[in-house]
Parts: structure tokens; C-alpha cells; sequence
């Protein structure tokens, strides 16, 4: 292919791009995210050279110097500056007013304040949390200045929104190794997330070793689960960027794995194996046998002294009751005691778990299942079926997380994951009281479709969304505001080792066969996999199957496609915007030219499925430039049963993938067909 052709296309586009941004402010708007609770921005900037020191006052905390010390490498790799520690000058000064408690609570004080000014910069905080989180500040403030690095001057007073700020990730249904977890951390810290819900059993896996029941992980896990001593490691780590571990164990249900080594505990007969596919299983505790409760008192006390947040996760979703129902010993107790359903049976469940772990010293939160019967209200619901049962619960005295709406997994726009709130929707008409209870959020990776190649790409950036919506103040809702951030702050996160954009390029390597990938990138960067819980619809998939085709290289969002939809919609709106259609017009012949280039690496064994979607995007791209010569000319687009078939194929998810730029370009097409003659 013509790559230069293609490249020398490109640059048109960027000067394009860069002549109708000129009309841009002079004072650039501050990158930060999550957007600070308040922030003044000041001109100049603290210059950021080898002597810049840091100067602790007031209460000292581990944590506190062990972040410094991470904030000064995290700016020599930003900046190249190497940062002399000894004999450098106090450029920074770090006060913290007084200690916490040894395990970080549920709440707790994160404010603070930063001033940074051409001559130096203070971070005061009333406790190490919100010393913690001004450095992130601190560092996202630091920028290229005509006379090198600086940090851009600034008076900034910030606190959250919500105490309670988190992402689970499943490390079950794919395993998801310590130093994948680890570098999530570190991009959770930089947003200035502090709960770290680690969902560590499902029907495909068991993943923590148990020394009292040592078939648990040897038998459920095929040989992939975490040491003890690395989920002490880890928890430390997190415990030193602010953030609290809440481990879930789920139970009754999405319980094969334990049952695989512990048939005992089941409703149902074994054996049992370990799930290779997706969904709802049937194996189940059986909440009759007191054997049950044994084990659980026993494991649980095992657990509860590895992770010390005060709070356990049980699970509790998704009981399909199968097993309940067809065993007579089963239904006799339930009989015996008044249980009707199997809500009933698994609340009797419930009651007894709680009790177990109050003795460890634990409160349980559960998902929103675990709300019937007569929970105490010790326990914390966490929303993921939808909004209402937070309100549900708040109104009932429970407290409450929300997760319904913030499901990575499900491949949704960062856009439709931000405008969710744990205070919309019916928790808007709470009385205050209720309101009060509403602790926060976490977004969830669950991992049916993602590796530890691919979950960094299905968690950031557009976490970091989500970060700033349960961070910021409610008023922040400016979507194109956030997406202009979110871009900077995607590259930015990169430094903390998240490698949601490094491993692009050797993803696509492979899929090419290690031939060159510029024209395949250029296809890939315009695709989506598909969305909610279409993929393996079309392809069958178990939990051993490899992801490395398209659908996995490809990013949940595609920035270009977002950014060619908006100069069409703005075309479209304005037909004399001459400079929207121009690079509308280069757009689709770069990706007609890279469709085409994209060809020469279809043999590759990784893109068997990728023939039928490079086509569409040349067909759609050469209809494209026919319909914008059709709106210059103001003659309706001659427009065959061909072309439709085409433009419709393209809007159809084909390889598991969606083509984003088909359904702005059938925009320009219809305004083409549509317009009347001259
Ligand atoms: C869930 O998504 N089953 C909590």
C-alpha cells in the first residue's frame, strides 16, 4: 500500500484538526481527573529541575514517605529530570495534622489542600489519605513549559464526593495473576480510587490458598490462585496507596469450584467439576447442613485474619435454587421452618453467614440478592440488578454501594458510564437520612472475556470515568470536558505500569503475523467489540479458549470513530462548514486506503474472521465519498440496492466486532439520498 500516501493524508488531517482548535482559549484548561472539588488556576509554574525536594511537617506515617518517594520517581520518569534526594531544596512542602487508625475505615478523612506557586507548592491534609491524594494532584499537575517541566501553578481544595470509591476485578473466570492486580492498583491510586473488591471464587476457579482446606485451591483452580503470602503482599500494597481489600467469597451459589474438592457441602450430588462456560450453574451449599456452617466458621476465620478490612463480601447473587428444589431433605426443612421460596432459604442461609462473620470480627456486604428476610442491617447491599434496590435498601436502613451501571465488562462509552450516579435515579427522592447511606460505587471487570493481556484495555481509561463520578462534585457533568481529559489521562496512567495501551501494538503484531501493522491499526482503531452479553454468540467459546482475535485487540471505545461522528453531526448541522467536510473527506479515504493496505496480512491465521469487516469498512468508506460529493453538489445521492445491502451489513456486528464509523457515515448517506434536486 501507499503508506506515505496514507501518511502524508494524515498530517492534512492534523492541520486540519489544529486550524479549527486556534479559536481555543489562552489560559489551557487544567487535565485533572477526577476534577477537584474546587481549583484555581494561576499563570506560571513551579519549575521541576534536579534540586526539587520534598519537606515533611507535622505527623509522619510510612505511607506518607513511601508515596513521596513514589510521587519524586513517578516525575523523573515523567520528566527525564534525575531528582537528587540529598541537599536538594524544599521545593514542596508535605504537612499531615494527625495519624488514623492502623486499618483504613470505610470513612475517612481524604481532603485536602495544595498551593503551588511559582516559588513553591504546600499539600496540607488533615490525615496521610489526603496526603496520598494530593500527590496524585501534584503529579497531574506537572507539564512542559517553554523553559522545561513544571508544576502548573494552582490553588486547589479537594475532598470526595463518596467515602466509598472502588473497582472489583474477577480474577475467577480468567485468572488474573499478583503483578496484573498490582499495577491496577497503582492506576486506582493515581484516580484516587480506595476500595479494591477482589472477587476470589466462582464456578471456574478457586483463587486463594486455604491451609485448613487445602482442596479448595487444589482441586478448584487448576493450579492458579493466590498464595497467602502474595495476598498479604498485596493487601500491603494497596494498604500503602489508601486503598482497602475486600475480598469475595461467594456463596451459596457460583460455588462449583469449592464443591469440586468439598462435595459435601452441596444440595446436589457430585461429583463436580470446574466450570468451563459461562452462566448460571446449578451447584449449590446446602444452607440445611450444619456442616456447612462448620466449614464456612472455619474458612471464613482462615480468610478473615489474611484480609483485615472490616468488610467480607458473600456473594449471594444469582441462586437459581434447581438443587434447593429437588432435594427432599431440602424441601422438608424449608417446610419444617416456614421457608416458602428459595429467597427465603437462602436469607436462613444468610443469617447464619453474618453471625459467623460478626464473630470474625467482620460486616458483610452482599450483592443485591442478600436484601430479603431479616438481614441485619450490619450489612451492606451492593446494587448491581439495578438503581432501585440501593434505594430499596437505604430506605431500609442499609447501607449501599451501586455497581448497576458502572460494568466494565459490558463494554459500554466512558459517556453512559459517567452521567450514572448512585444519587440518580431513585435515590434521588430519598429523605436525607436514607441519602446518607448511599456510601458510593464500584465499577466491575468480570472476566469472561478478558486475560491478563487485555484487562487493563477493558478496565482504563474508562475507569477513570467512572473515578471522577464518584470523586467530583455531582455538577461535573460536562461529557465533551471529560473525553478531552480522559485522552490526556489515558497516556497519563501509562507511568503506573497499566498497560491498556501497551499492549495494543503487540496484539496486533500477532494478529499480522509480525508483518508490518500500520494499515491493520488503522482498521482496528475504528472497531468496537460488541456490547452487553453478545459476545460468544456467534462463536463458541469456553473458559479455555485463547482471546487474541480482533474483537480482543480491538479497544472498547474507538476515539476516532467518536471524533468522525461528531464532524458529521456538525456537518450536517452546518453544511457550510467547509473544514468538518474536508476532513470528513480524508478520513474516509485514509481508512479506504488502509481497508485496502489491511488485505496484505489477511492470511494471517489470527484474522481468518477480519475479510468480511475490512470489506465493509472499504464499501462504507467509498460510500461515504460519493455521498459527500452528492451534498456538495446538492443532487441526491444515486443510491442502489447494492449500497443498502452494504451499508446495512456494515451496522451489523460481524467478526464480534462493530463497525464505528458505519453508522455516522449512514448519517451522510441518508442526508445525501434524501435532499432533493436542484
Ligand atoms: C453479578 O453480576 N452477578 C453480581
Amino acid at each position: 500500500m501507499a503508506w506515505r500516501s496514507v501518511r502524508a493524508l494524515i498530517l492534512v488531517i492534523s492541520v486540519l484538526l489544529v486550524a479549527t482548535s486556534l479559536t481555543a482559549q489562552a489560559v489551557s484548561p487544567h487535565n485533572l481527573m477526577p476534577v477537584p472539588s474546587s481549583v484555581s488556576l494561576q499563570p506560571g509554574g513551579l519549575a521541576l529541575d534536579a534540586r526539587f525536594g520534598v519537606a515533611l511537617k507535622g505527623h509522619r506515617d510510612p505511607r506518607i514517605d513511601a508515596a513521596v518517594e513514589r510521587t519524586l520517581q513517578r516525575i523523573t520518569t515523567m520528566t527525564g529530570v534525575l531528582l537528587v534526594r540529598t541537599g536538594a531544596t524544599p521545593r514542596l512542602v508535605v504537612a499531615c495534622d494527625h495519624g488514623v487508625n492502623r486499618i483504613q475505615g470505610a470513612v475517612e478523612d481524604e481532603s485536602y489542600a495544595l498551593r503551588v506557586a511559582p516559588d513553591g507548592a504546600t499539600l496540607n491534609a488533615p490525615t496521610p489519605y489526603g496526603i496520598l491524594r494530593g500527590l496524585e494532584t501534584f503529579l497531574q499537575l506537572v507539564e512542559q513549559s517553554p523553559s522545561g517541566f513544571v508544576v502548573r501553578a494552582a490553588t486547589i481544595e479537594d475532598r470526595p464526593r463518596f467515602p466509598w470509591r472502588g473497582l472489583m476485578i474477577d480474577v475467577c473466570r480468567h485468572w488474573i495473576p499478583a503483578e496484573v492486580v498490582k499495577r491496577n492498583l497503582d492506576a486506582m491510586a493515581a484516580m484516587k480510587l480506595n476500595v479494591f473488591h477482589w472477587h476470589l471464587s466462582e464456578d471456574q476457579g478457586f483463587r486463594v490458598e486455604s491451609r485448613l482446606f487445602p482442596r479448595l485451591q487444589g482441586m478448584g483452580s487448576d493450579g492458579l490462585f493466590f498464595t497467602q503470602a502474595e495476598i498479604r503482599d498485596i493487601v500491603r500494597y494497596a494498604a500503602a496507596r489508601g486503598i482497602r481489600v475486600i475480598p469475595e467469597f461467594d456463596v451459596p451459589g457460583h460455588s462449583s469450584s469449592w464443591l469440586v474438592g468439598y462435595p459435601e457441602l452441596a444440595a446436589g450430588p457430585g461429583p463436580f467439576e470446574i466450570q468451563r462456560k459461562w452462566g448460571v450453574f446449578d451447584p449449590v451449599m446446602d444452607p440445611t447442613n450444619e456442616q456447612v456452617y462448620r466449614f464456612l466458621d472455619k474458612f471464613f476465620g482462615e480468610m478473615a485474619a489474611l484480609f483485615p478490612d472490616e468488610y467480607f463480601h458473600i456473594g449471594g447473587d444469582e441462586v437459581n435454587g434447581v438443587q434447593w428444589k429437588a432435594n427432599p431433605k431440602i424441601q422438608a426443612f424449608m417446610q419444617r421452618h416456614g421457608l416458602k421460596t428459595p429467597e427465603d432459604l437462602q436469607a436462613h442461609f444468610n443469617t447464619r453467614v453474618v453471625a459467623i462473620l460478626k464473630k470474625h470480627g467482620k460486616r458483610v456486604i452482599g450483592w443485591d440478592e442478600i436484601l430479603h428476610g431479616n438481614l441485619p442491617n450490619s450489612a451492606v447491599i451492593h446494587s448491581w440488578r439495578g438503581p432501585d434496590s440501593l434505594a430499596q435498601a437505604a430506605l431500609g436502613g442499609y447501607s449501599g454501594i451501586l455497581s448497576n451501571g458502572y460494568y466494565l465488562d459490558l463494554i459500554w462509552p466512558a459517556s453512559r458510564h459517567y452521567l450514572v450516579d448512585p444519587m440518580g435515579k431513585r435515590a434521588a427522592d430519598l429523605p436525607s437520612e436514607a441519602k446518607a447511606r448511599i456510601l458510593g460505587g464500584e465499577a466491575c471487570i468480570w472476566a469472561e472475556w478478558v486475560t491478563p493481556e487485555t484487562v487493563d484495555s477493558r478496565i482504563w481509561p474508562r475507569m477513570a470515568a467512572i473515578a471522577e463520578r464518584l470523586w467530583s462534585p455531582a455538577t461535573v457533568t460536562d461529557v465533551p470536558d471529560m473525553y478531552r481529559r480522559l485522552a490526556v489521562i489515558s497516556r497519563w496512567l501509562e507511568p503506573t505500569g497499566v498497560r491498556h495501551r501497551a499492549n495494543y501494538g503487540p496484539m496486533l503484531d500477532r494478529l499480522a503475523d509480525h508483518r508490518p501493522t500500520g494499515a491493520l491499526e488503522g482498521v482496528v482503531d475504528i472497531l468496537e467489540p460488541v456490547r452487553d452479553y453478545n459476545r460468544g454468540r456467534a462463536v463458541a467459546y469456553t473458559s479455555l479458549s485463547p482471546l487474541n482475535r480482533l474483537v480482543d485487540a480491538a479497544r472498547p471505545e474507538s476515539d476516532k470513530a467518536r471524533d468522525f461522528a461528531q464532524l458529521v453531526t456538525g456537518l450536517l448541522a452546518d453544511p457550510a462548514r467547509q473544514s468538518n467536510r474536508e476532513v470528513i473527506a480524508t478520513w474516509l479515504q485514509v481508512w479506504r486506503q488502509q481497508a485496502q493496505g489491511a488485505q496484505a496480512v489477511l492470511d494471517s491465521a489470527l484474522l481468518q474472521d477480519a475479510g468480511p469487516v475490512v470489506k465493509n469498512i472499504e464499501a462504507v468508506c467509498a460510500l461515504g465519498l460519493r455521498a459527500l460529493d452528492a451534498l456538495d453538489k446538492k443532487a441526491p445521492l444515486a443510491y442502489g440496492a447494492d449500497d443498502r445491502e452494504a451499508l446495512e451489513r456494515s451496522l451489523k456486528p460481524t467478526a464480534e466486532v462493530h463497525l464505528m464509523i458505519a453508522p455516522p457515515i449512514k448519517k451522510l448517506v441518508d442526508a445525501a439520498a434524501g435532499q432533493a434536486g436542484r
